[in-house]
């Protein structure tokens, strides 16, 4: 559903994300963990379409970020914590004007916003402008607005960034929830419990390329580390530490 094939991103003489090759299959929760820095947000971006690959592919359910940016756009949900909400909008309003854009409209239209305030809470404050609202808050409606038009595959950045356990907990059951309705769901995550969590399989990214792929098991056992954190620095360090190739 989701993959990448060869990408690579660079900001004039930074290589911030290189020839990263991976795949996310319909019905999977795959987590992209890396450092900050690591070209996490970059990758995602680029299969977002907000940047252009500066070499290699990116596509979902086969259509390709460059030359169909538009069914890439109607395939996806992306959430980034960075996202602005329009402060003036009702958190009903900016639901509704995502659901507009995504060629919803009508008694479909207010059905699909009235699903959307449901499952996410919504409702004791669908009515109060959305610069008015906690973090928490807003990001249910960023996720609300997001998933409007009910895509088949994710995109989150860095989802549980800034928020409390309990909106946290939000995030991971509604991630599971997706999971079991065959979404394909890639998430970026410098959190190792994140990962352990959710994740079915989990690429290492360190300065831009993917130093490992596998379930955590599998990563364990790779490393011979005693646990996903240690694995984790195993794969990361001597890359930042510039020992490896
Ligand atoms: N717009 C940009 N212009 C120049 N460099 C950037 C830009 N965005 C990110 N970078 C650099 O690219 C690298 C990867 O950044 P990013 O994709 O944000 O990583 P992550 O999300 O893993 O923290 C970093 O070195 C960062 O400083
Ligand atoms: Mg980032």
């Amino acid at each position: 559903m989701i993959r990448f094939d060869g990408l690579g991103k660079t900001y004039g003489a930074l290589v911030a994300v290189r020839d990263l090759t991976l795949e996310v299959r319909p019905g999977e929760v795959y987590a992209l963990l890396g450092p900050n820095g690591a070209g996490k947000t970059t990758a995602l971006r680029c299969l977002a379409t907000l940047l252009s690959p500066t070499s290699g592919f990116a596509s979902v359910g086969g259509a390709d970020v460059v030359d169909e940016p538009l069914q890439v756009r109607a395939r996806i949900a992306f959430l980034a914590a960075s996202m602005g909400l329009y402060e003036r909008l009702t958190a009903r309003e900016l639901i509704q004007y995502f659901g507009r854009l995504q060629g919803l409209e009508g008694s479909g239209l207010e059905e699909r916003v009235d699903e959307m305030v449901a499952l996410f809470e919504i409702g004791d404050f669908s009515a109060r402008l959305c610069g008015r609202l906690s973090t928490g808050q807003r990001q249910r409606v960023s996720l609300a607005r997001a998933l409007v038009h009910d895509p088949p595959a994710l995109i989150l950045d860095e989802p549980t960034l800034g928020l409390d356990v309990l909106s946290g907990r939000t995030i991971y059951d509604f991630i599971e929830r997706e999971r079991s309705r065959g979404k394909a769901i890639l998430f970026s995550t410098h959190q190792m419990e994140e990962v352990e969590l959710l994740a079915d399989r989990v690429g290492v990214l360190a300065e831009g390329r993917l130093v490992a792929e596998g379930t955590v098991p599998e990563l364990i056992a790779l490393t011979g580390a005693p646990s996903l954190t240690r694995a984790f620095l195993d794969l990361v360090v001597p890359v930042g530490a510039g020992a490896a190739p």
